[in-house]
């Protein structure tokens, strides 16, 4: 179900780690982006720092792209190991560039269209052994009509910072490879398409999407302990915030990270960290202390293979019984999830502005194949979204911080408000925020805090429903959650295309699960089936025990996400 047409291309690109193989997806794929065609990228690599496998795959279409696609059109193999992962999927029709002569020799099989590169002995001969993947570059360029000028901008941007002479060494790498697959005889059919005119729009990972989205939410306070895959969001707050007057620190662990952020946001700011499971699992006792002082905080989890250290570059969707759960006893706090770059940058402004009316610790869960995706999204316009600042005293009457209201909201004050001060600690309180720790205290207080989550759902766009037009019933719903959204978007086209009958439910929020809108959904389906990147079937956990469906599982943890074509041949399984 890879690229069907010129309008549809999927590029990997497979190397060593080190060899420079996300750099030209990265290259790749802002060139494309440039020039006007929608993108949507993946990349996995192995947890060192040299070697291993690495991998880049670029989809670029002219039609809107959901997902990265299922393998490839074009292989670009640097080494031996690149080839062997990518063998089977080399079927007639698709495109192997490679190097050649180098540590393998292909086994081309017959319907491939091969075309050998020198790629390590031209970079050997140019005396620039590094820019052997400029070479790779050059040679795709020609043969798939990347826009060369594009790429020596973006390539010029990234090297300056090493040279002039590095940045002119792999200008003429770039040529040099150009040259070499201009003398080849192109036979495949593969180019991008053609390139529309250029747009209003910027290109970026869901990583900084999330750190956009919290610099557009107001974000004064940041603090995060580096972890993969959620380190980046920490670079591109590092970048932004202190330019805007905001406080970035680099903790010295997650715990402190979040303390720092309990701390921030009592003092009045928007606050926010970031981490990934293992780092989640340590900031647990701070969630409930934030939503036992009623503190509005962000915590961002960007989910990656586990458990424990796991598969520390890998992509699974494994948090969410942690997200929602994690913890002594009975802590709430609101769970969201996104689907793509752009759910990164609106979500992330929901996720401040839900913290800040409800003061309650939000999870916004990404995963490990959106951090490092690339996606085209419009340039956003702060002035579009609605911010939601939390609701402060007005001054009237006797301050009480923990006011028994009807809406489980009371008002907050910052320190050094007149007749406002109050401590907040993660002992049970009485509504003067003092301790207390009598039965009916502790019981009123508990009804008042989960009382605030009883109205999160309506401050929160309904549920997609992805039905087909004229479809009454569905042989099958399929829920689906994170990035796994845009697999079963683009799996429900080409089966609605095939005649069956399918419904797609995608929700957002988690926690506080919506469940009239799960009965409603669950309705108009004779069957259902959820497909989740983890081993346990975690969302069709929760769905089974707060709503009345039964959804069957479809799990996988392999450290890869779903493809169109997997949820397409499941679908087919269970219906035939
Ligand atoms: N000339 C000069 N420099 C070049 C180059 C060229 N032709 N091609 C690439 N480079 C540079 C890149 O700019 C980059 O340097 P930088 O880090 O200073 O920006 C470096 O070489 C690596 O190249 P890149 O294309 O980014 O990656 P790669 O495909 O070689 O793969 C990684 C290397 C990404 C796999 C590896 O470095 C990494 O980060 N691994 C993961 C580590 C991790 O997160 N572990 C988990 C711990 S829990």
């Amino acid at each position: 179900m890879q690229g069907t047409s010129k309008n549809d291309l999927i590029i990997r690109i497979g190397g060593e780690g080190g060899e420079g193989v996300i750099s030209v997806g990265d290259f790749i794929t802002q060139a494309c982006a440039h020039a006007g065609l929608n993108v949507y990228t993946f990349k996995t690599f192995p947890a060192e720092i040299k070697g291993g496998y690495a991998m880049y795959q670029v989809r670029t279409s002219t039609e809107q792209l959901y997902n990265q696609g299922d393998t490839f059109d074009v292989l670009c193999a640097f080494n031996g190991d690149a080839y062997h992962n990518n063998r089977d999927f080399l079927k007639p029709g698709t495109a192997i560039v490679y190097d050649s002569p180098g540590d393998f020799t292909p086994d081309i099989p017959e319907g491939v269209h091969a075309y050998p590169i020198p790629m390590t002995e031209t970079a050997k001969d140019m005396r620039n052994p590094r820019a052997k993947n400029m070479v790779a570059m050059g040679a795709l360029s020609v043969l798939f009509n990347i826009p060369v000028e594009s790429l020596r901008k973006v390539l010029t941007a990234k090297f300056s910072r090493k040279g002039e002479e590095v940045v002119k060494g792999n200008l003429e790498a770039l040529e040099r490879g150009r040259e070499l697959a201009a003398a080849l005889k192109k036979t495949d059919p593969w180019t991008i398409g053609a390139p529309k005119s250029a747009q209003d729009v910027i290109v970026m990972s869901g990583n900084n999407a999330i750190g956009l989205g919290a610099l557009i939410a107001g974000l004064d306070f940041f603090s995060a302990y580096p972890i993969t895959p959620a380190t980046e969001v920490a670079i591109y707050v590092a970048k932004h915030l202190p330019k805007r007057g905001g406080t970035l620190i680099q903790a010295e662990d997650e715990i402190a990270s979040i303390s720092q952020v309990v701390g921030a946001s009592y003092a009045g700011k928007k606050a926010m960290t970031s981490t990934s499971g293992p780092g989640l699992a340590l900031m647990s006792e701070m969630l409930g202390m934030a939503f036992m002082a009623e503190l509005p905080i962000v915590v961002v989890d960007v989910q990656r293979g586990g458990p424990s250290t796991g598969l520390p570059t890998k992509h699974e969707q494994s948090d969410l019984f942690l997200a929602i759960h994690g913890g002594h006893g009975d802590a709430g706090r609101i769970v969201l999830s996104v689907e793509n770059v752009q759910d990164c940058i609106d979500l992330t402004v929901v996720a401040f502005n839900l913290a800040e009316k409800y003061q309650c610790p939000v999870i916004l869960l990404s995963d490990g194949s959106l951090a490092f995706s690339t996606q085209n999204v419009p340039y956003p316009d702060p002035g579009s979204y609605k911010l939601v600042e939390r609701e402060r005293w007005n001054g009237e009457g006797e301050y009480q911080r923990y006011l028994l209201t009807k809406s489980g909201i009371s008002p907050m004050t910052d320190p050094g408000t007149i007749g406002g001060a109050h401590i907040a600690t993660g002992l049970e309180h009485n509504e003067d925020g003092l301790p207390s720790y009598t039965s009916v205290n502790h019981e009123a207080m508990q009804d008042k805090r989960f009382r605030k989550l009883k109205n999160v759902v309506n401050d929160i766009a309904p549920v997609e429903v992805d039905a087909a037009q004229g479809v009454g019933t569905a042989d099958l719903g399929l829920i689906a959650w994170g990035s796994t959204i845009g697999v079963v978007r683009e799996a429900l086209q080409h089966l609605r295309a095939e005649g069956y009958k399918v419904s797609g439910f995608y929700p957002k929020l988690l926690n506080p699960l919506p469940v009239q809108q799960f009965e409603d959904f669950g309705a108009t389906c004779k069957r259902l089936l959820l497909p989740e990147v983890n081993f346990q079937g975690q969302l069709a956990h929760f769905v089974r025990a707060e709503t009345s469906l039964r959804p069957e599982s479809y799990t996988i943890c392999g450290g890869m996400p779903f493809t169109p074509e997997m949820i397409v041949k499941k679908v087919k399984e269970i219906l035939a």
